[in-house]
C-alpha cells in the first residue's frame, strides 16, 4: 500500500512516503540555500520518496538561527530557492513542500544573544529549551508582524514554484508556544481558553490562505499531545491547573484545533507529538546524551541559563544524567499513528503520521488500517536514503537500519547533517565520509555495515 499514489488537493504523490523535515547547516550565513542544501535534498528525491517536507524555514530575520539554516524572510531568497527546488525535482517525480516556522523563545542558538530570540506568548523560564534566561511576552503589534511574516513567506513559497506550504504549529516553536498553556499565560484575547490560544494560529492560517489562494496545497503540523513533562524539565513559574503544567494540550484540545483548521480550509494535517525539539515523543528513540552534551557546551556562552545548563550537564555523572534527562526516551514503532488515527476520525482531510516508521510492515499496517493517509520519515531515511527503493524490491526492514539513537537530532544545530551512529559504519572514518558526502554532488555515499 505504501507504494500506491495519493492525491492531496491538486498535488499527486507517487507513493505514501514523505521525507520529513530535516533542518541542518546547509545554507549560506544569510540563510540563502546553497548547493549543499540542494544535494542533501536531491538524494532523497532521486531515491523515490513521494515528497519532501523541507526543514523548518524561518519567516523572520529576527530569529534566523541556528546559523546556516534556510530562511524566506525577504523576496531576495525566492530566486535561489526556485533554482534549488527545480534541481531537486529534476529527473524524478518527487513533490516539494516548504515548511515555515518561527522558533520564538525556543531559538536554539545564535552567534550572540539577541533580544528577539526571547519573544514568545508570555514570560517564563524554561531550563531545557531556548537559550535566554527568560522569555518575553509579545505585544499585539509584534503578533501582527509575525502573522504578516508567515503570509509573506508563504507567498514566496508559491513564487519559488514549490508544490505546497506547511506551517509548523508543533516542535515547541512560536505557534506551539501560543497553543500550549504552560508557555501561554496571557490574559488577553490570545491566551486563556483553548479558543483564545488557537487565535494566533487561526490568524496565521487565514493570512496565509489569502496570500497563496485556495488551490495551493496548504498543511499544518500539529502536536497531538504536548507531554509537557517529557523530558523532565523545569518551567517557572508554575501554572494552574497543574494539568496545564504537566500535560499541556491533550487529544481533546488538539482535535478541536484539527477541526478548526479543516473549517479554515487546510488541505492536510501532519501529526507528531511532544513539545520542544528534540523531545522523546517527537523523536522516539534513545536518549542522545553525547549529542546534548555537545549542544549545551557549544551554546553555554549565550546566557547565564545556558552556562548553568552546561555546568549541570557536565557535573552530573553520566548515568544519573541519562536517567533524569532521558526520562521518556524510548523507541516505539509508528509512535504517533494512534494519535493520528483519533484525529483522522474527527476530520475529513488527509492526515500524515510522523515518528518511528522504518519497517514496511509497520507502515503498511498504519496505512491499511486507516490510521493515516501518508507517513513522514526522517531518521530512517538519513540512515538509508534509498529506503523506498528497498521497499520496492520487497525488503521489509533494511539490513543496516537506523538505530534510533537520536544523535543526529541532538547535534543538528551545531554539527553537519548526517548519521552519527558509529556502530553503523565499518570505522569512524567511514562515518565521517558519509557525513561529508551528504552535501556534495561528487562524493559517493560510503557503504555502511553493522559490525
Ligand atoms: C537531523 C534532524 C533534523 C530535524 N529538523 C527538523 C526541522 O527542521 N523541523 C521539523 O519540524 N522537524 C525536524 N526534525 C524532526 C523530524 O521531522 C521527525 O519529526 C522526527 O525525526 C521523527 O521522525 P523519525 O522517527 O522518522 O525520525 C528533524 C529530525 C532530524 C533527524
Ligand atoms: S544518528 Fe543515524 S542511527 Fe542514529 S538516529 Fe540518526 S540516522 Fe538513525
Amino acid at each position: 500500500m505504501l507504494l500506491q499514489p495519493f492525491r492531496i488537493g491538486n498535488v499527486e504523490f507517487a507513493n505514501r512516503i514523505l521525507r520529513s523535515s530535516m533542518g541542518g547547516r546547509t545554507c549560506y550565513y544569510d540563510g540563502t540555500v546553497s548547493p549543499a542544501f540542494t544535494h542533501f535534498e536531491k538524494r532523497f528525491a532521486d531515491n523515490g520518496v513521494g515528497g519532501i517536507i523541507s526543514a523548518t524555514i524561518s519567516v523572520t530575520e529576527a530569529r534566523m538561527s541556528p546559523l546556516e539554516y534556510p530562511t524566506l524572510h525577504d523576496d531576495r531568497y525566492v530566486g535561489p530557492l526556485r533554482e534549488a527546488v527545480e534541481e531537486i525535482k529534476s529527473g524524478n517525480t518527487c513533490r516539494y513542500i516548504i515548511q515555515l516556522g518561527d522558533t520564538g523563545a525556543h531559538t536554539h542558538t545564535s552567534l550572540r544573544p539577541q533580544d528577539q530570540d526571547r519573544l514568545s506568548a508570555s514570560s517564563f523560564f524554561d531550563l531545557l529549551y531556548g537559550y535566554h534566561n527568560r522569555s518575553r511576552s509579545m505585544t499585539c503589534k509584534q503578533i501582527e508582524a509575525v502573522i504578516d511574516n508567515f503570509a509573506q513567506a508563504a507567498r514566496r513559497v508559491t513564487e519559488a514554484r514549490c508544490d505546497g506550504v506547511e506551517i509548523t504549529a508543533s516542535k515547541g516553536y512560536l505557534i506551539h508556544q501560543f497553543l500550549n498553556p504552560v508557555t501561554n499565560r496571557r490574559t488577553d484575547k490570545y491566551g486563556g481558553s483553548v479558543e483564545n490560544r488557537f487565535r494566533f494560529l487561526r490568524e496565521i492560517v487565514e493570512a496565509v490562505r489569502r496570500e497563496i489562494g485556495r488551490d495551493f496545497l496548504f498543511g499544518v503540523r500539529l502536536s497531538a499531545k504536548d507531554f509537557n513533562i517529557l523530558p523532565l524539565n523545569v518551567r517557572l513559574p508554575l501554572v494552574w491547573p497543574l494539568r496545564h503544567y504537566f500535560v499541556g494540550n491533550d487529544l481533546a484540545e488538539t482535535t478541536y484545533y484539527a477541526r478548526q483548521l479543516e473549517l479554515l480550509g487546510i488541505d492536510y494535517l501532519h501529526i507528531d507529538s511532544g513539545f520542544g525539539f528534540p523531545n522523546p515523543k517527537g523523536s522516539p528513540g534513545d536518549y542522545p546524551d553525547e549529542g546534548f552534551l555537545t549542544f549545551v557546551n557549544t551554546t553555554r556562552y549565550l546566557s547565564t541559563k545556558a552556562g548553568l545548563r552546561a555546568t549541570l550537564f557536565n557535573i552530573v555523572p553520566g548515568p544519573v544524567r541519562k536517567r533524569i534527562f532521558g526520562l521518556g526516551y524510548r523507541f516505539r514503532p509508528a509512535a504517533n499513528a494512534d494519535f493520528a488515527s483519533i484525529i483522522r476520525q474527527s476530520v475529513g482531510i488527509p492526515v500524515i503520521a510522523n515518528g518511528g516508521f522504518q519497517d514496511r510492515r509497520v507502515i503498511d499496517d498504519a496505512l491499511a488500517s486507516g490510521k493515516c493517509d501518508m507517513v513522514a520519515i526522517a531518521r530512517p531515511l538519513l540512515a538509508n536514503p534509498d529506503l523506498v527503493r528497498q521497499f520496492a524490491r520487497g525488503v521489509d526492514s533494511p539490513d543496516n537500519p537506523c538505530s534510533f539513537c537520536t544523535l543526529c537530532c541532538s547535534q543538528t544545530a551545531v554539527f553537519p547533517l548526517g548519521c552519527y551512529d558509529e556502530r553503523r559504519f565499518t570505522s569512524p572514518e567511514e562515518m565521517m565520509k558519509q557525513i561529508v558526502a551528504w552535501s556534495s554532488p561528487n562524493a559517493a555515499m560510503p557503504a555502511s555495515r553493522l559490525h
